[in-house]
């Protein structure tokens, strides 16, 4: 039996989806119409991949979340699936929270999630209780689970928070399915619970996995834990983060912390901590393992602090980025698109050692779906260039910039004058490491986004740009001379 919230939003979905499918990405993930959100649910499920998100279908701004679904064989080619789940039971009537996905030996799907009910004070405020629960089903309908929540507040440890104590990653290990959930300490800071099953029902508290000590931000939201080449890796998102260095951003960030898992105690000894992604545009981002072993993320391309920003009469908000394979090198986080992209790629356009000085074109160098290579040095090693510029999504009004300034080795994306109609932040600088003089940019374009990564994927920065679409110029602009490397392919996604 479907209830009226989820038939409601079902029919919503069937009656207007198709009239904006036109205005939409071509292969990055978008709720169709209204609102998205977090990733959720990025699970392999019988021979496909799921995703479900973060969704408010009923207009461009956040509401009562409900999960939207999708599902993919490749990553790129997406194919809608009905709302999976509304906010209609007691227990997550304020929302149907970030979660999960597994698929149960028995070939079952099991989603995990966080239910949000909200209680009234006598003093007018809203306090929102947040437990963990399951819904299961064939990879289309899915039931909750009767006995819901399966972990309640009075299963949080040590003082922990019961109003910020959400959005578990399920996995299963040796047939015993485990979840990281992220929760609020007694130092006000963020605390990332790891709890233990054998039945996805009855759970038990196992450790604290990793905890912020108020030294990254507030709460953690959205974590993922996971083994990666010979490394352990948490990411997580943390609220009201302090900006440090230009390593993270202030507001609502994102950390990769990366060491060694001790599972006597059941804890993450870390050896280093990075950003995730240096970009305007990343929140929340959750992995999956292939079915070929590559362990995939995908983010939610948006923030909370630019989410406000969008064309008027736009009737979808938010996207996802392109699916990402990830590394361990050097005990820093690699990120690439999916192998699969390149299956998508049709005319090639190619140039070696073309020496820009001052500002250029090159023929067929253009585009807003896009997968190009450049590849930058000096063009005279005695005397070097100030900095290297790429404007993209150009026309005689817009562009974005993507900057590079080799005397201090810092990248800078500005997307100012990208068309958008309000004053959020704009601009991010992130330093770049060249390797032997070079720097290598792999830029991914689909309609309104632009996705950067730097030197094989040491970095990544996501933007979202909603720059009219004919606005498709690209120039090169540099101050002193400079040798590059283009290679461009147009991308064709039917
Ligand atoms: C992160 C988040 C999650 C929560 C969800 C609500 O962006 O705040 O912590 O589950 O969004 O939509």
């Amino acid at each position: 039996m479907i209830s009226k919230k989820l038939q409601r939003a079902r029919d919503f979905e069937k009656k207007y989806i198709p009239y904006v499918e036109e205005e939409l990405p071509k292969f990055h993930v978008t709720g169709g119409i209204g609102w998205i959100n977090d990733p959720n649910g990025f699970s392999a499920y019988k021979d496909e991949y799921h995703l479900f998100y973060q969704y408010y279908p009923y207009d461009v701004k956040w509401g009562p979340m409900h999960w939207g679904h999708v599902k993919t064989k490749d990553f790129i080619k997406w194919e809608r699936i009905p709302v999976a789940m509304a906010p209609d039971q007691d227990y997550d009537k304020d929302g149907v929270f970030s979660g999960s996905a597994v698929e149960m030996p028995d070939g079952r799907h099991l989603l995990m999630y966080t239910g949000v009910r909200n209680v009234r004070r006598r003093n007018g405020k809203l306090e929102s209780f947040q437990t963990q629960c399951i819904a299961i089903g064939d990879g289309v309908n899915y039931k909750k689970y009767d006995g819901n929540p399966v972990i309640r507040g009075d299963q949080v440890p040590d003082n922990g928070s019961v109003n910020d104590f959400r959005d578990p990653k399920i996995w299963m290990e040796d047939g015993i399915y485990y979840a990281v959930i992220g929760n609020r300490a007694e130092d006000d800071s963020g605390t990332i619970l790891l709890y233990q099953s054998k039945d996805a029902v009855n759970w038990e508290f196992v450790s604290h996995l990793a905890s912020c000590h108020n030294q990254y931000g507030k709460m953690w939201e959205c974590p993922d834990f996971f083994s990666l080449d010979d490394k352990h890796v948490i990411l997580t998102s943390p609220q009201e983060m302090k900006s440090l260095g230009l390593e993270f951003h202030p507001g609502n960030a994102n950390v990769c912390l990366i060491g060694t898992y001790d599972r006597d105690i059941h804890h993450l000894m870390r050896e280093n901590v990075q950003a995730i992604d240096y970009g305007l545009d990343f929140y929340a981002p959750q992995t999956l393992l292939a079915k070929d072993g590559r362990r995939i993320m995908i983010g939610w391309m948006q923030n909370w602090e630019t989410s406000g920003s969008h064309l008027q009469n736009q009737r979808f908000l938010g996207q996802m980025t392109i699916p990402r394979e990830l590394h361990i090198k050097d005990g820093r986080l690699f990120q690439n698109p999916v192998r699969e992209l390149e299956n998508y790629r049709t005319i090639k356009t190619a140039y070696k050692n073309v020496l820009i000085s001052g500002e250029s074109t090159l023929p067929g160098i253009s585009g807003r779906y896009i997968d190009m290579t450049i590849t930058i040095r000096p063009g005279n090693e005695s005397v070097m260039y100030k900095w290297f510029k790429i404007n993209v999504a150009r026309d005689g009004e817009c562009h974005t910039s993507i900057r590079f300034k080799p005397e201090t080795n810092l990248m800078r994306v500005d997307r100012t004058q990208s068309g958008l109609p309000c004053d959020i932040v704009h601009m991010r600088d992130f330093p770049v490491y060249p390797r032997n003089g070079q720097i290598k940019l792999r830029l991914i374009m689909d309609r309104y986004s632009l996705e950067i990564f730097v030197n094989d994927g040491e970095q990544a920065a996501s933007f979202v740009i909603y720059t009219p679409l004919d606005a498709k110029y690209i120039n090169f602009i540099s101050d002193g001379s400079v040798l590059i490397d283009v290679e461009k392919y147009d991308l064709e996604i039917d």
